[in-house]
């Protein structure tokens, strides 16, 4: 299982005078779910998008420090072969569809295709992902068809049928309503429970905070904090970084409420009673 190493990365847009990474350093251990945080333009995009070698093979620009991927640079992979071991999922499903495919099945296939995948690997992987992410009834259904929250598992599944060892995802459910994002949110925690390395760019406070095992605060392209979401979301400077600590949490301040062992205050509804309920 691969493991991502992050050593003074730092990276410019063309035509920009601003780093957009500036100098991140960290690791991430293989299997871990990792939530990454930060207001609008702090870099989240951007450093999903040098895990995937897109930046700066595709972007282009000032690149400099260095990722690697089980210790391999990732300017030293071809980006297709990077793509089969780091899936990434946008935040938005139509970017993501082929748009030529006239099923889910064939719009899962389409990949696999690509990678020349034997007849029959292929129809295995395809039914074990559409199952994962619980869209089996939709097969033979137009991917337009679906719903947001149905097109972006179905986006997911394709990436997962690639059998991926990292996948990210770009504030996956921006674009659904509650129910929506409570089906990615279910899918995304069951490609963890299977030992797949997540990395998940989230505004949804709680959600990061019930999932993450370590959240990344970017603030202007430079990496704040990384530690358990306890200790990130415990910062007294939060708000000036551009963010808001899950309800838990701010209710846990505002009552002076703290987990008397390690100080600090609570991020989940389980949390937050435990510490309240004696
Ligand atoms: N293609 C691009 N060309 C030039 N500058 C860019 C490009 N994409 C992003 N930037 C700049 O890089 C910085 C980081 O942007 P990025 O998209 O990574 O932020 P983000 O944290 O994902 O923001 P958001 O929460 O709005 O999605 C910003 O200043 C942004 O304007
Ligand atoms: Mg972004």
């Amino acid at each position: 299982m691969a493991r991502l190493e992050v050593c003074n990365l730092k990276y410019r847009y063309p035509y920009t005078d601003r780093l957009a990474l500036d100098g991140i350093t960290c690791t991430i251990e293989p299997g871990e779910f990792i939530g990454i945080i930060g207001k609008n333009g702090s870099g989240k995009s951007t450093l999903c998008q040098a895990f995937t070698g897109l930046v700066p093979t595709f972007y282009r620009g000032a690149y400099g420090g260095s990722l690697k991927v089980d210790s391999v640079d990732v300017r030293e992979v071809e980006v297709d072969d990077l793509c089969q071991k780091i899936g990434i999922v946008f935040q938005n499903p139509f970017n993501q569809v082929t748009g030529s495919k006239l099923t889910v099945y064939e719009e899962i296939a389409f990949g696999l295709e690509n990678l020349g995948i034997p007849r029959q690997e292929m129809h295995k992987r395809i039914k074990a992902s559409m199952e994962l992410l619980d869209i089996g009834r939709f097969t033979d259904r137009n991917p337009f068809d679906l719903s947001g929250g149905q097109m972006q598992r179905m986006a997911i599944a394709s990436i997962i049928a690639m059998n991926p060892e990292v996948i990210i995802l770009d504030e996956p459910t921006s674009q659904l309503d509650p129910q929506g994002s409570e089906e990615v949110f279910r899918a995304v925690q069951k490609l963890s429970q299977k030992g797949i390395t997540v990395i998940m760019v989230e505004h949804k406070m709680e959600k990061i905070a019930a999932y993450s095992d370590r959240v990344m605060l970017l603030d202007d392209g430079k990496l704040i904090d990384f530690d358990t979401p306890q200790k990130v979301f415990s910062r007294d400077d939060l708000a000036g970084h551009g963010v808001q600590a899950p309800a838990f949490t701010r209710i846990g301040r505002g009552l002076g409420v703290r987990n008397p062992r390690t100080q600090l205050y609570p991020v989940t509804l389980e949390e937050a009673r435990e510490a309240l309920v004696k």
